[in-house]
């Protein structure tokens, strides 16, 4: 009978391996073998709850219960085995002072991993108030880098999904050579005047994709820099930040293009700018920008609603030496309903000799309520094609002398 029994359990083991899902061991780490407590540093715990989860052969996943840890520093570094997910429950604080860092510029990366999930509902809390006021980044070029929450770097197939960026010291999630990634039901936040709290930036990946998201930071709610195609961001609300950009582009040497930008469905509130393409007017090397796609946007009280800034330069960290060498095309602005906070609802200023080339607005019904004159919109080196519902929009003025640099 007993080996019976323990034939049956036998088989019933095997099956169970068999469906990876089911049966993903589980790295705790406030298991015995980690010892992780509520309270207390969890970087040595969680550092080697990591790489026996990554090390694992079939599916794995590392877990932080509920409750609130510090922790120090944190570098998961694949690649790994089999697919790995990292469930966290609680709440992680970095160090309120970025110098107690071991990387300068990152709290907590992953890096070269193929399938991660990033899970939990939990926080991490970046504690930034004294770094953002501790940033001179507005006016020391050279200044020293400052960590940003989550840095996430070439990942592959991968997913981070419900789980909270909170304060971070500068950008919360910085993407850089990633592909085929999903980001999703995500809380981004920090407060309007903290600066450089970037929420998303993405850089030289492609197949991105960021839905259900809330963000509200000081700085860009998503920002896309050279490098990155098929990026779709769908069901995003943005607000309080400077608002979805692509850019800054046009700033370093050699800059490889940008395509295939669709963002869709995204509602803006307070923010200071609505879509918008920024570049540097000292643009070092050539570049192009091509097919970005704005549709189904609501603008609630946004300063500047649709936005191609060619004279970018804030804290004036360009030479001054427009133009900018980044040529931009195939951009529509698609159903962009709402309120704007400035009568200059519509600005597009591209750059003098590389005029921006096929331009679409359609269906744009903005309105401002203030008593600085009626809602307008500029046009510089741009004749976009009109269709659809424009109010006063059509390039209301059009200007082809030298504009001033912009600086936000
Ligand atoms: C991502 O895709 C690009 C282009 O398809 C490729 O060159 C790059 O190696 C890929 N990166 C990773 C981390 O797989
Ligand atoms: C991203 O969204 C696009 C369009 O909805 C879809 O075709 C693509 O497969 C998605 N990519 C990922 C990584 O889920
Ligand atoms: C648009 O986004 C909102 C969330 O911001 C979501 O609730 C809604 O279902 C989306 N609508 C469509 C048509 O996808
Ligand atoms: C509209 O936006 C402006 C500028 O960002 C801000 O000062 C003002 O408080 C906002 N109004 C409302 C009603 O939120
Ligand atoms: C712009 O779109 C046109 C057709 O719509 C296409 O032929 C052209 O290759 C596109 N240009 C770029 C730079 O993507």
């Amino acid at each position: 009978m007993a080996m019976k029994l323990s034939f049956l359990a036998m088989l019933l083991c095997l099956l169970l391996a068999s469906t990876p899902k089911a049966h993903a061991s589980v790295f705790d780490v406030t298991s015995a073998t980690y010892g992780a407590k509520p309270g207390s540093d969890v970087s040595t715990a969680l550092a080697k709850a990591w790489s026996d989860a990554c090390a694992s052969p079939s599916a794995s996943k590392v877990v932080v219960p509920s409750g609130t840890y510090k922790l120090k520093e944190a570098n998961f570094r694949g690649p790994c085995k089999a697919p790995i997910e990292m469930q966290v429950q609680g709440t992680l604080q970095a160090p309120a002072d970025a110098s107690q860092l071991t990387r300068p510029d990152t709290w907590v990366g992953f890096q070269y991993i193929d399938m991660l999930t990033l899970s939990g509902g939990g926080t991490f809390d970046g504690q930034g108030a004294l770094s953002w006021n501790q940033n001179d980044c507005h006016k020391n070029k050279n200044c020293k880098p400052i960590p940003v929450n989550l840095r996430f770097e070439f990942l592959t197939n991968s997913k981070v999904q419900d789980i909270t960026s909170l304060n971070s010291k500068f950008f919360h999630m910085h993407v850089f050579r990633c592909n085929h990634t999903t980001f999703q039901q995500l809380t981004i936040t920090a407060p309007d005047d903290s600066r450089n709290t970037d929420g998303i930036h993405i850089g030289a990946s492609t197949g991105i994709n960021i839905t259900h998201a809330k963000i509200g930071t000081g700085d860009d709610c998503i920002s896309i820099g050279d490098d990155s195609h098929e990026i779709t961001v769908t069901d995003v609300t943005c607000g309080p930040g400077h608002g979805i950009s692509i850019g800054s582009l046009g700033k370093y040497k050699d800059e490889k293009d940008v395509t295939g930008i669709i963002v869709k469905n995204c509602t803006l509130t307070n923010t200071d700018n609505g879509v918008r393409i920024k570049t540097f007017p000292d643009s070092p090397s050539p570049s192009t920008a091509s097919g970005i796609h704005y549709e189904d946007i609501i603008m609630v009280n946004v300063s500047n609603p649709i936005l191609v800034d060619q004279l970018y330069c804030p804290y004036t960290q360009c030479e001054q030496k427009p133009p900018s060498k980044v040529k931009i095309s195939n951009v529509s602005f698609k159903n962009i309903k709402g309120s704007s906070f400035t009568p200059l609802a519509v600005k597009l200023v591209c750059t003098t000799g590389i005029p921006c080339e096929n331009v679409e607005l359609t269906d744009i019904d903005l309105t401002y309520g203030g008593d600085k004159g009626p809602l307008t919109s500029m046009c510089s080196n741009v004749k976009p094609t009109i269709t659809g519902v424009i109010k006063g929009l059509g390039c209301a003025t059009s200007s082809l002398a030298p504009l001033p640099l912009s600086k936000k």
